[in-house]
């Protein structure tokens, strides 16, 4: 069999992530919460896992330096690419991608500042409801900007809410659910079809079981 090589996305997907693999009988060799290694083998010799920033695992599936990716589905969106196969919903990591405001503060109606990491998503947004705006970059505290002035409105993942709440924010439009996603590089897919395929049948055994 030939090597098989899946990015996953760190953080809190990657520990939704690993009981799925598991199922399907791919285990790290190691902890991969105690190491700074990037890549892992695991319990199946054919397979390696990476371990990548969000956003760099569908640039990875894009051009086949990975195989599989598990990525989000606000990521994916951000993308933009159609170069990968999405294949499967894992159903976990789930949320929703909104705008937000200042509590009690109507939204303002005219050219607006929009805060965001997901720059491509608000600016498709935005043009669908014919609003117009301004977007400001971020990488991160999103949620600091209606407060400070920086923007009327921020896009952004709400889980919880609590985030919002707890900066006097509230949620006004949903723009789309978010949930893990698997994605197959095109190549892989036709020159590794019975490994992908396999693999795609245990995973996605594993999303009903454990549901
Ligand atoms: C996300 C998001 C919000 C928060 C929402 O950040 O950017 O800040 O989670 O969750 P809540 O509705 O349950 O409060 P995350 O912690 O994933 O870190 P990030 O800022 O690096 O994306």
């Amino acid at each position: 069999m030939s090597q098989l090589t899946i990015a996953l996305t760190k953080g809190r997907i990657l520990e939704e992530t690993l009981p799925l693999l598991a199922a399907a009988g791919i285990e790290p060799l190691e902890d991969i919460a105690k190491s700074r290694k990037l890549t892992f083998a695991t319990s199946s010799p054919e397979v390696r896992l990476l371990i990548l920033r969000g956003s760099d695992v569908p640039t990875y599936v894009e051009f086949g330096a990975a195989d599989v990716g598990i990525s989000g589905k606000d990521t994916l969106l951000e993308h933009g690419s159609t170069s990968f196969y999405e294949l499967l919903d894992l159903k976990i990591a789930r949320c929703n991608l909104m705008t937000a405001g200042l509590v009690g503060v109507p939204t303002k109606p005219g050219r607006i500042r929009v805060a965001t990491k997901y720059v491509n998503i608000a600016k498709r947004y935005y043009a669908s409801q014919g609003r117009q705006v301004d977007l400001i970059k971020l990488y991160g505290a999103m949620e600091l900007a209606p407060v400070l002035h920086l923007a009327d409105e921020i896009v952004d993942i709400v889980d919880t809410g609590n985030t919002l709440r707890a900066n006097g924010l509230e949620p006004r439009e949903t723009i789309a659910s978010v949930s893990s996603r698997l994605i197959v590089n095109k190549a892989s897919m036709k020159l590794k079809h019975h490994q992908i395929e396999a693999l795609i049948d245990a995973v996605e055994a594993a999303v009903g079981e454990l549901l």
